[in-house]
């Protein structure tokens, strides 16, 4: 039988599969999302007729609690839901330069005492990683480095050395001889994530793979590489701050809404265990346009400084928000508009969060609607108010989980008055030197922090 070449095409967006191409994909009506994928050996789906898969009694299985291991980081085990689970395979996504490759490697200062590491390298040479390790002050005994780029040898590497740990930098580097498309390509991408991933579950080894992020912001190859893996997370920030956050989009062994909150330094970095105090240094006293507001980041309260910008409009009013959906922003300034008594439609609004956070809970809807006031109005909050409460469309403040465990956080960095939804679903306990305003709605919330003396 002639070794027949078959053509699929797949979207980058959705991963699905068609025979023909098109300029729009047929599942998800994504436009220009598909790319060729040849499956050159027989389409690499022959079976061996001598072996029967056999299904196993899911009674009869061990259903032990998986075992994991510490990668020497908090707050990467926090992320990670509690440590790295063995045998399972981490990707690991951003920017270039955010640190993923610093990340990785100081896992192995920490790791590399008990356990064999294999670090393959398609963008550093040997003596770099050496140049970096020394400066992040890695002296693994167990540390394996190979400047490797051919999917074939750094395979054969890892079953040579038997390694516990393998982390491949990055994925978008490594190519399959055997496929004529380029490195970084999607059929590359999802061969060599294939094989990897073969080799990590076969052996049992852990394995971080980095992938590169496209102009969109996920990891650049199809998406059916994130169902793929185990646990899909994404390390975030400005390079222009020295702050990074690193966010679980997937995580099959744990919550996936946990963040690890780093800072990068000189040699390295370096776990921020109290988030709040660092995003809220170096805070404006005094001046309007900025409030605190208070969201909860998997299991721990964060604080955070929104600030607004609003101005008459020269021209056509321009919007833009930054660490707020732009959406949700939109819809803030209408209800401040309608509900508020404000005219902010016609001004210019510019909305940021301090740090490079990004602010998804609506409990963060009130300080960002107080910090647009405070700007229009040209009145300032004052430096110990926080807010607390989600908006509705009528303008009513709307109650929020985990009232107290914010409160608390608030109270902790020193706040001394923070505005509250006036109902509230659980039972508030008081605290001491933390004084509640209860506000029915916007204007109520207006009235009480901003009113004229
Ligand atoms: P890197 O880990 O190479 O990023 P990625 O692998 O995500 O592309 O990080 C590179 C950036 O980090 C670089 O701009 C310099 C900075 N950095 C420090 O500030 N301190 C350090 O100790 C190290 C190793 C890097
Ligand atoms: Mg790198």
């Amino acid at each position: 039988m002639a070794n027949k070449q078959k053509t699929v095409y797949i979207c980058s967006e959705c991963g699905s599969e068609t025979p023909n191409w098109a300029g729009k994909c047929p599942s998800c009506g994504a436009w220009n999302t598909l790319a060729e994928l040849r499956l050159d050996k027989a389409g690499g789906r022959a079976r061996d007729p001598g072996r029967t898969p056999k299904a196993k009694k899911l009674a009869d299985l061990d259903s032990a609690e998986e075992i994991r291991f510490s990668t020497g980081i908090s707050e990467f085990d926090r992320v990670l839901g509690g440590g790295a689970v063995c045998g399972s395979l981490v990707l690991v996504g951003g920017a270039p330069g955010i640190g993923k490759s610093t990340l990785l490697l100081q896992m192995c200062a920490a790791s590399g005492r008990e356990r064999r590491i294999l670090y393959v390298s398609g963008e550093e040479s040997e003596r770099q990683l050496k140049l970096r390790a020394d400066r992040l002050g890695v002296y693994g005994g167990e540390l394996y480095v190979l400047a490797e780029t051919d999917l074939d040898s750094i395979l054969a590497a890892a079953e040579s050395l038997k390694p516990d740990i393998v982390i491949i930098d990055s994925i978008q580097t490594v190519s399959n001889g055997d496929l004529s498309s380029a490195p970084g390509s999607i059929t590359q991408v999802r061969e060599c994530t294939m094989r990897i991933m073969r080799l990590c579950k076969e052996n049992s080894l852990t394995t971080f793979v980095v992938g590169h992020i496209n102009k969109e912001g996920s990891i650049a190859g199809p998406k059916v590489l994130e169902h793929m893996v185990d646990c899909v997370l994404y390390f975030e920030g400005e390079r222009s701050t020295s702050f990074r956050i690193l966010r679980a989009a997937k995580n099959r062994f744990g919550s996936t809404n946990e963040i690890g909150v780093f800072e990068m330094a000189d040699n390295g970095l370096r776990c921020v265990e109290n988030p709040s105090e660092m995003l809220l240094s170096g805070r404006p006293v005094n001046s309007p346009g900025t409030c605190v507001a208070c969201v909860i980041e998997g299991t721990r309260p964060i604080l955070a400084e929104v600030q607004a910008l609003v101005t008459p409009a020269a021209y056509n009013a321009a919007r833009r928000s930054n660490g707020v959906d732009y959406n949700r922003a939109a819809m803030l300034l209408a209800v401040l508009e309608k509900r508020g008594g404000l005219s902010v439609a016609g001004c210019d609004s510019y909305i940021n969060v301090i740090g490079g956070l990004t602010l998804e809970e609506p409990a963060a809807d009130l300080a960002t609607s107080l910090a647009i006031a405070s700007s229009y109005l040209d009145r300032p909050l004052g430096a110990d108010l926080a807010a607390i409460g989600e908006i509705g469309l009528s303008g009513e403040i709307r109650s929020v989980s985990a009232l107290n465990q914010r409160l608390s956080e608030i109270s902790r960095l020193g706040f001394k008055r923070c505005v509250i939804p006036a109902h509230w679903r659980d039972e508030i306990r008081p605290i001491a030197g933390l004084q509640l305003l209860p506000a029915q709605n916007i204007s109520e919330a207006i009235a009480a922090v901003l009113a004229r003396e």
